[in-house]
């Protein structure tokens, strides 16, 4: 609420690297996907929106949904308390899957589509070719929101998956490693949508209208984020990064190719992760590869010998701090572990 000059800075360097006119501010990525929605619903009027299958964006209640088998959007496994049965205000669309996605918003009551560019929650999908394309010419055609959640696909690189990708969308989520470890998210929106935004932001009933919290942009989340985009989250520290995960990645299919295993590993930049099966292509089929038992066993493993994976996941994440010796040391690890399970 009490403007600083770190988080003018931080806006334009933001539109810089992101492509999006107008910045709003608030304290987790959660809460950004949640005020985007909001935004959505009020400039079109529509009651509905769109995720993917299997897709993660914080606790909002909306978005934690899955299809059942008749197709039908349902709470997802885990999910706690929604206000409503979620398929009221949600639609689910398998990735990957455009015939779907544009059956959904021909219906003509969707305000928006909020989805990752490449899923990150379900194990790293990535988006086959044209996906994304597709789906940007879908929402256009449909007059539909496009709300790119790069809270984890900003591991591709400094401005995310959607620039290097060259996909625009409308409106773009960003939290967690903007703030390096201080609660801040930002959401960006184009020039169009930030002038139809403004118009809705007058009087005295601004404050309930899309600000934020008391605490969102405060003078520490502006100083906080502008360290982080200044001293990290840089070309050059990717370039340390999206090297280490390759090299971790090689490392990990050297070692399933040697026990002839159906397993694969998923590089996106300075994230990888390995599978139990061959890639999947969408949320429902990442889902279905999990394997709780032998996911844990694998964990606790590296654990014991020093390297701690990424919860929920098989994944390894970089930074430019970690060495080719962590790899190796994962790598090896990793192979032992192997070795171990065959014989
Ligand atoms: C893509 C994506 N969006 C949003 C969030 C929510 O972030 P936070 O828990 O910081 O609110 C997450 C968390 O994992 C995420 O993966």
């Amino acid at each position: 609420m009490l403007p600083s000059t770190d988080i003018a800075w931080v806006a334009d360097h933001l539109s810089e690297r992101f492509g999006m006119d107008k910045w709003q501010f608030c304290l987790s990525a959660t809460d950004a996907n949640r005020f985007s929605l909001r935004i959505a619903r009020q400039l079109t009027g529509k009651p509905k929106i769109v995720v993917n299958d299997w897709c993660y964006h914080g606790t909002v209640d909306e978005t934690l949904v899955i299809l059942d088998h008749d197709g039908k959007t349902i709470s997802r496994p885990g999910a706690i308390g929604p206000q409503v049965q979620p398929g009221l205000t949600t639609i689910a669309v398998p990735y990957n899957d455009l015939a779907a996605m544009e059956q959904v918003l021909a219906g003509g009551e969707v305000a928006c589509v909020l989805m990752e560019p490449a899923l990150t929650n379900i194990g790293i999908v990535l988006p086959q070719s044209g996906y994304l394309e597709g789906v940007r010419q879908l929402t256009r055609k449909y007059g539909v929101i496009l709300i790119l959640d790069e809270t984890h696909t900003i591991c591709a690189g400094p401005q995310g998956a959607s620039r290097l990708w060259g996909i625009d969308a409308d409106m773009l989520v960003i939290g967690k490693t903007i703030g390096g470890g201080i609660p801040v998210a930002a959401y960006g929106m184009s020039a169009d949508i930030s002038r139809r935004v403004e118009n809705l932001m007058h009087g005295h009933d601004l404050d309930v209208s899309g600000i934020g919290g008391t605490l969102s942009g405060s003078a520490l989340a502006g100083a906080a984020i502008r360290a982080t985009l200044t001293h990290a989250l840089r070309q050059e520290d990717f370039d340390i990064a999206i090297p280490l995960a390759t090299r971790w990645s090689e490392g990990v299919q050297a070692a399933i190719t040697h026990h002839e295993l159906p397993w694969t590993v998923q590089q996106l930049g300075c994230r990888a992760e390995y599978w139990f099966e061959d890639h999947p292509q969408n949320g429902a089929q990442a889902a279905a590869t999990v394997n709780d038992g032998l996911e844990s066993y694998m964990h606790l493993y590296a654990l014991n010998r020093g390297i701690l994976l990424t919860p929920f996941h098989n994944m390894a994440l970089m930074t430019p701090f970690h060495t080719e010796e962590d790899v190796d040391l994962h790598t090896s690890v990793f192979t032992q572990c192997l070795e171990e399970i065959m014989s």
